[in-house]
């Protein structure tokens, strides 16, 4: 069995993606000091180097990464080893040109950057096979191997490939799934505007149309573009663990929704030993710090509640957005700190030292252009000095408070064309939902439909359009036994082939809402509506509105005006030992806290009002012992109570009753038991 915690590692993990390949050899020595002067115990070596070990077709080139394992090793750093097949040698490309992908427009893209891959090319199969047994042939056994990091970022920059090879290999996985093509024309419904196939060969990659194109198709084929790219990974990681046995194999995730949507992570997540993630601040003026919490969240429940690993985020700025800026003094700590609360074992950056060619030579690094005479050098050696004094914290969990369901495949159902409004946007409401329990100050884990759910007093289901008949049942279950839910509207719409379920809407959650929907009516594009209670209350919504028909619900909140004025908007329905919620119309944050707010209730949690705003709370605890994590997100020093006395393990301060946490500021406390 392959280790899930990086090989000799005693540490949590601080370090970052290293790349000396970039750099002469005598640069290397102080590159080992100063890691060493930051505290760093692990590096990502090798990610993008294929070009450089493997110069010609079947000759290796070894020397100059044995020298950099060595060095690493005597420095007692930990290697996080890659195989470089994100990025192929030109020399392969000139040999296999149809190994390049190809856009869903019918474009070929050319070598010259990375992630130039058709995952369907069975020449960049055998080839990524064979530098991949290359690697773990020759460093198995190095003392300074602590994990395998299989490629680079699945998914991105390239999530599908049109080609003529993926045609062909999309009929075998359609072939596989459906055995016959009558199955296939059944599930894509393709008796709609004459699409019925009479053979497999018939059937292409959902390519450019002109018009919309066959829906059930389009998520068939997204299903199929990252099963394949799956493929490839357990290839990879199955060379490695017959190679290199007990040696943790991962592959870096992109979990945060706006920064990848073609892997279905709860997939890979069984498929890597120790999930490990990659997040980058998005600055499109929405709260960073809580899509950090997001993603965090969301990474350790592809991990099952186990411990991941951040395997790279950035010390500043960025690159690749239109405008840069700076992370301010402090931000780096609490970004990094924020995802070890969430159950990372560390936290690792892009990259080591700042490149001083190529296209990302203006995204920061551990180790600037400026040298160690700089703010993020002088932050970078303090936050190793903090990250060294949580070491006892390696192996507990994040306690979660509630959980959040949520699928990629229905996501990717909902982007799909010609819904009903271009409003609605599962991303979106995923995320109103989220930063509403955050700022309730509840951890929350996210869970698949089907997942057992029996641990959560409260589930919510935002924009669940693709709701799977077992999934429906398995909600029922939840509630009929105590739990309380919460469904947003476009919920329990269609099946797994985008096929509405028979019958009114929703059809998979009818049962467990107690109601149906006779129709909707999104507004229009600044229209609002005004909902109403019992006592004459108002809330505030937009984007959509229905006509719900309770069927044993209960009206909580009704339209006070627009197009379904009157009718029920948020409803209430008590089945078995539990609650479900329907929330209608898309709630502005005020609204929606009030609703989330009352569904607390029925789940018996209680407020945590105590709690100032911004200021992220959450308990990690487990056999190393219990610990508090404090982060200030705002600009002044805050007090967070305290139930038990507690050593806080930054500062080594003893403390009871109240903890100080400084503006911008983390504080962890390992709770006396
Ligand atoms: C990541 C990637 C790194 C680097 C980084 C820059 O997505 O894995 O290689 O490009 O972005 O932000």
């Amino acid at each position: 069995m392959p280790d899930t915690a990086p090989q000799g590692l005693r540490r949590l993990a601080f370090g970052g993606d290293y790349n000396p390949e970039q750099w002469p050899e005598s640069v290397w020595q102080e590159d080992v000091q100063l890691m060493r002067e930051a505290g760093v115990t692990m590096v990502s070596v090798g990610i993008f180097s294929w070009a450089l070990l493997e110069p010609e077709p079947g000759a290796h080139d070894f020397g100059w990464l044995d020298r950099v394992l060595d060095l690493l090793h005597e420095h007692g750093i930990r290697a996080d080893l890659a195989t470089p097949t994100v990025a192929p040698p030109a020399w392969f490309y000139r040999a296999h040109p149809e190994a390049l992908p190809v856009s869903r427009e019918g474009v070929r893209l050319a070598f010259g950057s990375r992630g130039a891959i058709c995952h369907s090319s069975a020449a960049y199969r055998e080839a990524a096979a064979r530098i991949t047994t290359a690697l773990a042939r020759r460093y198995a056994g190095h003392p300074a191997l602590a994990m395998w990091h299989v490629h680079n970022e699945y998914g991105v920059p390239v999530s599908a490939c049109y080609c003529d090879n993926c045609a062909r290999h999309f009929r075998r996985w359609l072939a596989d799934r459906y055995r016959t093509v009558d199955a296939v024309n059944e599930a894509w419904g393709t008796a709609f505007w004459g699409q019925r196939y009479s053979s497999l060969e018939q059937i292409d990659p959902p390519r450019l149309t002109p018009t919309v194109g066959n829906p059930a198709q389009q998520l068939d084929y997204r299903r199929f573009a990252d099963a394949t790219m799956r493929e490839n990974f357990v290839s990879e990681r199955d060379i490695l663990h017959r190679l290199a046995p007990g040696v943790p194999v991962t592959t870096n995730f992109m979990t945060a929704l706006s920064q990848c949507d073609s892997v279905d992570y709860w997939a890979w997540g069984r498929d890597v030993d120790l999930v490990s993630n990659d997040h980058y601040l998005i600055t499109d003026g929405r709260r960073t710090h809580v899509n950090l919490a997001m993603a965090a969240d969301l990474t350790r429940s592809v991990a099952g509640g186990a411990p991941w690993l951040l395997l790279e985020h950035s010390t500043s700025g960025v690159n690749w957005q239109p405008r840069n800026p700076a992370k301010r003094p402090g931000e780096m700590a609490r970004n990094s700190l924020a995802h070890v609360a969430r159950g990372s074992e560390g936290a690792m950056f892009f990259q080591w030292r700042q490149s001083r060619r190529g296209a990302e030579k203006f995204h920061s690094s551990m180790l600037p252009h400026a040298g160690t005479d700089s703010r993020i050098w002088r932050e970078v050696v303090r936050l190793g000095a903090d990250i060294d004094a949580l070491a006892a914290l390696r192996g507990t969990r994040t306690v979660p408070d509630a959980a959040m369901l949520w699928d990629w495949q229905s996501w990717w159902a909902q982007t799909l064309e010609w819904r009903p409004s271009a409003d609605h946007d599962a991303r979106e409401r995923a995320d109103s939902f989220y930063e509403t329990l955050y700022d309730r100050h509840l951890t929350v884990d996210f869970a698949h439909p089907e997942a057992d759910l029996s641990a959560y007093p409260l589930v919510v289901a935002p924009a669940l359009y693709l709701t799977t008949q077992d999934a429906g049942a398995n909600l029922r279950r939840y509630v009929e036994n105590g739990g309380t839910l919460v469904v947003s509207y476009f919920s329990g719409i269609v099946d797994e082939h985008d096929a509405v379920h028979p019958g009114a809407y929703p059809g998979a959650l009818r049962d467990v809402l107690g109601l149906t929907v006779e129709e909707w009516s999104p507004l229009g594009a600044a229209e609002t509506v005004a909902l109403t209670d019992a006592s004459g209350a108002r809330l505030t919504a937009d984007v959509w509105t229905e006509f719900v028909v309770p069927h044993g619900a209960e009206t909580v909140w009704s339209y006070a005006d627009g197009p379904a004025e009157g009718r029920p908007a948020v409803t209430r329905h008590r089945l078995g030992r539990g609650t479900a919620w329907y929330v209608s119309s898309r709630l502005d944050p005020a609204a929606l806290d009030t609703v989330l707010g009352a569904a607390c209730e029925d789940a018996d949690l209680p407020p945590r009002g105590e709690l100032p705003h911004d200021v992220e709370v959450v308990r990690r605890a487990g056999d190393g012992g219990d610990f508090l994590f404090a982060v200030n997100h705002t600009a002044h020093d805050t007090k967070v109570p305290l139930e038990t006395s507690g050593t806080e393990l930054l500062t080594g301060e003893h403390t009871a009753g109240q903890l100080t946490v400084p503006a911008g500021g983390v504080r962890v406390v390992r709770l006396d038991r």
